[in-house]
């Protein structure tokens, strides 16, 4: 495939055949992942690769939890909780591998005022999301595929604490892989007239 074929096939994919992704693939993922920009060049980041049936049902009942209890503050009813969680639980269950992508924040640069070390954070967000994106180009480039989901955001001391994570990791993105169940729906993209608004 050439480079605007990747960038352009590249999906998000949210259901997925059961046929297993191995070893070597996700260790090429992770590889891809360390040839992102990152500020100051500290790769503030790091991954967990789960393909166990155990920690998979460990990890989503975990996020489940917390994302009920979540769903019923934002006043949703029981039903409709119970069904989106069945919906997410499943997601990441039935994924053949998932990557959970984590900032890492301890080797940034230390700053006196809070204005500099809130940006050196904001950098290392950033890079996280180029490291996600080598991710889910070099899947697509090698025949498979992946998705996005941001709920350990949502939930990082949960996550921690099912997958017996340090403090200093702080989960940001979770990556099922896999090889699409289906082609799925593509958003449509904004056109260049609206995505640059000036050019002097
Ligand atoms: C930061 C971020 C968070 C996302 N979180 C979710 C998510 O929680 N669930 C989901 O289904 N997709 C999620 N996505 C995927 C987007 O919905 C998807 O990229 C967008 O709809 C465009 O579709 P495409 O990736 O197929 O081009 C996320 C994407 C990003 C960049």
């Amino acid at each position: 495939m050439d480079f605007w074929s990747i960038l352009r096939g590249r999906r998000s994919v949210r259901a997925f055949r059961p046929d297993p992704i191995s070893h070597v693939q996700i260790e090429s993922l992770i590889e891809a992942a360390g040839w992102a920009p990152s500020p100051h060049g500290r790769q503030p980041w790091r991954f967990v690769v789960i393909t166990t049936p155990e920690a998979k049902e460990r990890l989503a009942s975990a996020m489940g939890s917390e994302w009920r209890q979540q769903l019923a503050l934002d006043g949703q009813d029981e039903a409709t909780i119970t069904a989106r969680f069945q919906r997410s639980h499943a997601r990441i269950v039935e994924a053949p591998a998932l990557i959970i992508a984590c900032l890492y924040l301890e080797e940034l640069d230390r700053y006196p005022d809070p204005q500099r070390q809130a940006a050196e954070t904001t950098m290392a967000i950033q890079s996280l999301g180029c490291a996600v994106q080598n991710i889910l180009l070099t899947a697509h480039a090698q025949g498979f595929d992946a998705g996005w989901m941001c709920a350990p955001l949502f939930c990082q001391d949960r996550v921690r604490a099912a997958l017996n994570l340090a403090e200093t990791l702080h989960p940001h993105a979770l990556i099922p892989l896999g090889y699409a169940a289906r082609d799925p729906v593509r958003r449509p993209r904004r056109s260049l007239s609206e995505l640059i608004v000036n050019w002097e």
